[in-house]
């Protein structure tokens, strides 16, 4: 009796620890909340840490604080290099879904990257728990993305996943709930970012901040070579006479600086295909490949990915929430997932 009624009260939650994103979704309800893996530490002058801010409100900080704040991503490539701002994290988010309901032990299913090491994985663990979870289940990234992408992953035939998130792109084939072939390539949407900044650095000695670079990538920045050739304003400081200017930028320009990841994406999921074993790769072939994450948004990536690879190339239905809906999903229905050990 006593369990049930617990079991009605405590709000059980999916979590996707994104590089830029974190999302969490209970399990009663369809609503994502989705907030940037951003906070703002004060440290003072013992070195004592105080968090100040989290997601969208420490977001604009970075790359704008002063030497006794800072603006900590605590995820970097999919995985956790801050355990301490993490946890704070997941306290957070998970209070302000849960109101001050402090004695409420949730469970919590969690997406994590396929290669994480044991400690990693601990590490996961312990954050949820000091966040205040009952229960914690693990679920392999790529997993996440198909079933949240509505792949038949249980089924012995491959599909092939390609989660384009902000710190990297992981490539993956499936097959019988499991990973049968990966690769991961570094970067992600971040690190498209981050050509854009080096590209206007070079070709127009323009210092950008990432944020700019990453507005340029979304509102001109295509995967194929546009044959319109549209333009955006972008604000910096001349790296030569110091002062601030603007700049126009073409979709063209853009589109040279993301070129070498669109490449480094179909280079990986051809080497994917290459290493599966012969009757996954017939699979494949016909049943193509599916993206996911946010940087899956970038134009024309489906229509490039198809071009450089010979295979079909889909974008699942909002491929930013392919994950958290997978590990939904699992939360839902356990037996959706078992993981091997
Ligand atoms: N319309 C768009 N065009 C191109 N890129 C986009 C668009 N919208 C979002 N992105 C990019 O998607 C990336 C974030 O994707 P996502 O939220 O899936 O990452 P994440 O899950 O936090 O990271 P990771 O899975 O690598 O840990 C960012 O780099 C963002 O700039
Ligand atoms: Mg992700």
């Amino acid at each position: 009796m006593l369990a049930s009624v617990l079991g009605l009260f405590s709000q059980d939650l999916a979590v996707d620890l994104g590089t830029s994103n974190t999302r969490v979704q209970l399990r009663t309800s369809p609503l994502v909340a989705d907030e940037p893996t951003v906070v703002a530490v004060h440290t003072d002058r013992a070195g004592r840490r105080r968090i100040t801010a989290f997601g969208s409100e420490a977001r604009p900080m970075l790359g704008r604080t002063p030497d006794d704040l800072s603006a900590i991503q605590p995820i970097r490539a999919g995985r956790v290099v801050d355990f301490e701002v993490t946890e704070a994290l997941l306290l957070h988010l998970v209070r302000r879904i849960h109101g001050r309901s402090a004695w409420i032990r949730p469970r919590m299913v969690v997406a994590v990257p396929h290669h994480a090491s044991d400690m990693e994985v601990r590490a996961v663990r312990d954050s949820c728990e000091s966040a205040g979870a009952r229960e914690v289940r693990l679920v392999p990234r790529p997993i996440a993305a198909g079933l949240g992408a509505g792949l038949p992953i249980h089924e012995p035939s491959g599909t092939l996943v390609v989660d384009v998130g902000g710190g990297a792109t992981e490539v993956s084939i499936l097959s019988l709930s499991g990973v049968v072939a990966s690769a991961v390539v570094p970067g992600g949407g971040e690190g498209m970012d981050e050509a854009i900044v080096s590209m206007l650095e070079e070709d127009r000695s323009l210092l950008v901040g990432r944020p700019s670079a990453e507005r340029l990538k979304i509102e001109l920045g295509t995967a194929a070579f546009p044959e319109t050739d549209r333009t955006a304003t972008v604000k910096g400081r001349c790296r030569v006479a110091g002062i601030p200017r603007s700049e126009l930028i073409s979709a063209r320009d853009v589109h040279r600086a993301l070129r070498p990841h669109v490449d480094a994406i179909a280079e990986a999921v051809r080497r994917v295909v290459d290493a599966a074993p012969p009757e996954i790769g017939a699979d494949i072939v016909d049943q193509g490949v599916v993206l996911t994450g946010g940087g899956a948004k970038l134009r024309d990536l489906d229509r490039a990915l198809r071009e450089r690879t010979g295979l079909p190339v889909v974008c699942a239905e909002a491929p930013e929430h392919a994950v958290i809906t997978g590990v939904w999903r699992v939360l839902e229905d356990p037996d959706l997932y078992r993981a091997a050990s």
